[in-house]
């Protein structure tokens, strides 16, 4: 009786604990600035002495513009929001800009939902729920229009438009993690056999796409 009193006890908190540990953790201090000289390595960066901190740290400029990293190839320049002072906030942000007919491909993020606002354009954007429904929901976004995508599920950007796209998305960790599954499955070592398995096709096909993948 004893037992199985204890043994309710421990899975109650087990539910309890577990909800929480399913997101960034909470920070126990007003701010944990990122200390970049530190080599201390945790869940998360090291903090900067709270002393040291200046507003510069809470600050990020020059997002008007398009800047970063760009993907000539899928038509789109990703500039994160770099924010020492969001370290252990449980946030990231992003501006994206998209060509006309540029794509951020299919990808998931493992540890993070996202909202994405629409500053200009429009975009056709949408995610798939998982297994087995895998149902599609989508719509075309126009300036103005935010959209949610829960947690790790996949989701796509098409600007299928006539002009550029901009956005800008936040997501519910400050390190959420990108998983683009046509680099998973083409760009990585998988093998071919396995791959044109898991797809239903054959090997030819899968080597082609993966030559795609290694032209830059
Ligand atoms: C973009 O694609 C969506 C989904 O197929 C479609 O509803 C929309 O009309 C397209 N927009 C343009 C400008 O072709």
């Amino acid at each position: 009786m004893a037992a199985a009193t204890f043994l309710l006890a421990l899975a109650v908190v087990a539910l309890g604990s577990g909800h929480v540990d399913a997101f960034d953790p909470n920070p126990l201090q007003d701010f944990c600035v990122t200390d970049p000289t530190s080599k201390v390595h945790e869940n998360g960066l090291a903090c900067k002495d709270p002393a040291a901190v200046v507003a510069e740290d809470f600050h990020f400029g020059g997002l008007d513009k398009p800047g970063g990293t760009t993907s000539k190839r899928f038509g789109f320049t990703a500039n994160q929001v770099q924010i020492p002072g969001l370290n252990t906030l449980g946030e990231s942000h992003v501006r994206l800009d998209v060509a006309p007919g540029g794509v951020f491909p299919v990808h998931y993020h493992p540890r993070a939902a996202e909202t994405a606002l629409v500053l200009e354009g429009s975009v056709y954007f949408g995610f798939v729920s998982s297994y087995p429904d895998n149902k599609l929901y989508a719509k075309v976004l126009r300036k103005g229009d935010v959209f949610a995508v829960p947690q790790g599920l996949v989701h796509f950007l098409h600007n299928n438009g006539t002009t550029p796209a901009t956005l800008y998305a936040s997501l519910s960790s400050q390190n959420p993690g990108l998983v683009l599954l046509g680099n998973s499955l083409f760009a990585g070592a998988l093998p071919d056999n396995l791959v044109a398995k898991t797809l239903l096709t054959d090997q030819h096909t899968v080597q082609t796409i993966k030559a795609n993948f290694r032209r830059s």
